[in-house]
């Protein structure tokens, strides 16, 4: 069986092309599957699964806890909010807590950017990262990917466009490592407000010219405005903002060509992107939430296939 280079899915940045490659090819299995009408298979019955969630989320954890399921594993949830955290717990103290109940893999998203990377140095178990703060979000970025090769085929020169917040998004640098490691061209456009000092560094090209940027790309996707990590003024309001930097069915019918819009979810209806286009044929933003799905189950039958539970 073929394996992953990694023991841990903390960030795409420690992948290789090859993982992916065979991310995308367990997925496209297990998507399959969950259109069966037995949706589950017994691949991982004997491993025990803890979703740890230190920041709220809706599809990500279902997700997970649904890909999880899928696949016959055991599964505890474990939300900060309802925990010892508020008694002041640390995380270390939480997760070894948790592995004391013989816990095989952790599923962690937390504030923090880094989290998942100090967990697995400091734990004797598999982590996936769902989420660190400002960082990355892998299994975002493959779901994202995986969209993209099922309808415009090899990545390789195509032109993916990512609007919006990059400076707070987690799904913008993830999704830049992914796309620039299948062969994409990548640029982003956003208010300078939001965009991150070291933009230039990641091989990306910038434009400030929304009109310019949906019509040189294949697809573009749609980041949301992340108020919560906000927390000074980054652009005059949010009229102003869509004004510029929105998406809405005028430009699209404006375009020389359709093009693919995604979005990772939860929208901003009204602010980054209207209704009309979010509800839109040429918008596979629900694609993305049933890829996710495979694409979770994959992550976690690879990594789980090559832990030593039995030893
Ligand atoms: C993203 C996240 O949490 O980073 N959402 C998600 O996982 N579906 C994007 C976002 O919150 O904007």
């Amino acid at each position: 069986m073929k394996k992953l280079s990694v023991a841990h899915l903390l960030g795409i940045k420690y992948l290789q092309l090859e993982d992916l490659h065979l991310i995308f090819e367990t997925a496209t299995h297990f998507k399959e599957v969950i259109n069966r009408p037995i949706k589950k298979v017994p691949s991982l019955r004997d491993i025990t699964v803890a979703n740890l969630f230190y920041e709220n989320s809706t599809r990500t954890k279902l997700s997970f806890e649904l890909a999880e399921k899928r696949l016959s594993a055991d599964v505890i949830n474990f939300s900060a909010n309802q925990s010892s955290v508020s008694k002041g717990e640390t995380l270390v103290d939480t997760v070894n807590n948790i592995l004391a109940l013989k816990v095989d893999m952790i599923v962690i998203r937390h504030p923090n950017p880094g989290a998942a990377h100090f967990l697995s140095k400091q734990v004797d178990s598999c982590i996936i990262n769902a989420g660190d703060g400002t960082h990355e979000h892998p299994s975002q970025a493959l779901l994202d990917a995986y969209s993209l090769i099922e309808r415009l085929g090899d990545l390789q020169g195509k032109r993916i466009a990512i609007v919006g917040d990059v400076l707070h998004s987690r799904v913008a640098l993830s999704n830049i490592y992914a796309l620039k490691m299948l062969g994409a061209d990548v640029k982003v456009c956003a208010p300078k407000s939001l965009l991150p000092k070291h933009i230039n560094s990641l091989g990306v090209t910038y434009s400030s010219d929304l009109m310019r940027v949906l019509n040189w790309c294949d697809a573009v996707n749609m980041l949301r405005v992340q108020n919560e990590r906000m927390d000074l003024s980054y652009f005059p309001s949010d009229r102003e903002y869509s004004q510029n930097f929105g998406l809405n069915y005028e430009r699209l019918k404006k375009l020389r060509k359709e093009i693919l819009v995604l979005h990772p979810g939860p929208i901003n209806r009204g602010v980054e992107i209207t209704s009309e286009v979010a509800d839109s044929d040429q918008a596979i933003i629900l694609d993305q939430v049933e890829n996710g799905l495979a694409i979770r189950m994959a992550i976690i039958y690879l990594l789980g296939s090559q832990l030593n539970i039995s030893e």
